[in-house]
């Protein structure tokens, strides 16, 4: 078999990056004709015949020039506002259901810690027709994840998390592949997305190790480094209470506020100072170096796991309104002054 000339269009978003790809070329490709067609028309019809020809005096033409100025600009704002719709649907994961994968990469290879599956590395199994978010970050240098026959391509970036998301739409093996310079064994950093029939899925996930998930790790993760100790519910706790924060606003120091997503999670453990929720004073200590990146993961999955517990009344629920949302009761604000003098090596120690 030849390999065929362009990738198959796999996931939903890939006929429509076609359809914009392919009227890129067509306008490309009738300008050619038009401009080097005129070019040789030009040239023969007001080529010299004597030697004594003199070119006749031209002064433009109005009309002329405000035609081919506004044909142009008129394609080029279409190209515009059509490539940033497919590229804002492209890049937005949109709200609903979705099968939420993690991702890190690493000098070379591509790790999916498991979340109800298995452990993969270069290879992610997929559900078919339902949409998948990454999440993803770099141990090391800038890679990038990029599925040509899904259209979809991302860098993927050291201390950061960038999401992204596709959706199938055909079972099989799709190359993956680390489309940025990383090293030495760059060209090695490649893996396959095995997309399955919702059947197939069940019976792949059910087939992992389903007492070591993420958030199973992250529990015994949250209690070794006892971040219990400061972030219970009890009156007084030194640090907000998690349970049902995930993805609800959070009050800050200074009358901002934050949605409470992965990228606070992360940045509230890797740099607790940045944003210190309302009521509470900076005393968390940094847990960089501390944890590594899959281990960040475990922590942040089991924190989203923690429901809102319905004993402590102020707790959040989705439908409150805006900045009521800092899941900690009212009693507890200013308080915590009284346990800045606790040892912000506490956790090192409990380790
Ligand atoms: Cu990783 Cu190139």
């Amino acid at each position: 078999m030849w390999p065929s000339l362009f990738p198959e269009e796999a996931s939903t978003i890939a006929p429509r990056v076609d359809a914009l790809y392919f009227f890129l070329v067509a306008v490309s490709c009738f300008f050619v004709v038009l401009i080097a067609g005129m070019l040789l028309l030009f040239a023969i019809k007001y080529r010299r015949r004597h030697e004594h020809d003199v070119g006749a005096s031209i002064h433009g033409g109005m009309v002329l020039e405000v035609t081919w100025t506004l044909i142009p600009l008129g394609i080029a704002l279409i190209m515009f506002v059509w490539g940033a719709k497919v590229y804002f649907d492209e890049y937005t994961p949109p709200p609903g259901n979705s099968v939420i994968v993690y991702g890190l990469a690493k000098q070379w290879m591509w790790k999916f810690p498991p979340m109800d599956g298995q452990r993969e590395i270069n290879e992610l199994h997929v559900p078919v027709n339902q949409r998948v978010k990454l999440i993803m970050t770099s141990q090391d240098v800038i890679h990038s994840f990029f599925v040509p026959d899904f259209r979809v391509k991302m860098d993927v970036l050291p201390g950061r998390y960038r999401t992204m998301w596709f959706e199938a739409t055909r079972t099989g093996t799709f190359h993956l592949f680390c489309a940025e310079y990383c090293g030495t064994g760059h060209s090695r950093m490649v893996g396959q997305i095995v997309v399955m029939s919702p059947s197939d899925y069940q019976a792949w996930v059910a087939g992992g190790v389903s007492h070591n998930t993420l958030a199973s790790a992250g529990q015994t993760l949250f209690t070794n480094l006892a971040c219990a100790s400061c972030h219970s519910a009890a009156s007084g706790s030194r640090g907000p209470v998690l349970n049902g924060i995930y993805e609800q606003r959070v009050k800050l120091q200074g009358g901002q506020s934050v949605i409470a997503d992965d990228a606070y999670l992360r940045e509230s453990i890797m740099n607790p100072a940045a944003k210190v929720a309302e009521g509470y004073q900076p005393i968390m200590p940094t847990y960089q170096g501390l944890v590594d990146d899959e281990q960040l993961l475990e922590l942040i999955e089991y924190i989203k796991t923690l429901k809102p517990a319905a004993a402590s009344a102020p707790s959040v629920t989705t439908s409150e309104p805006e900045g009521q949302g800092t899941s900690q009761p009212i009693t507890e604000h200013g308080k915590s002054s009284s346990a800045v003098s606790s040892p912000s090596a506490a956790p090192t120690a409990q380790r």
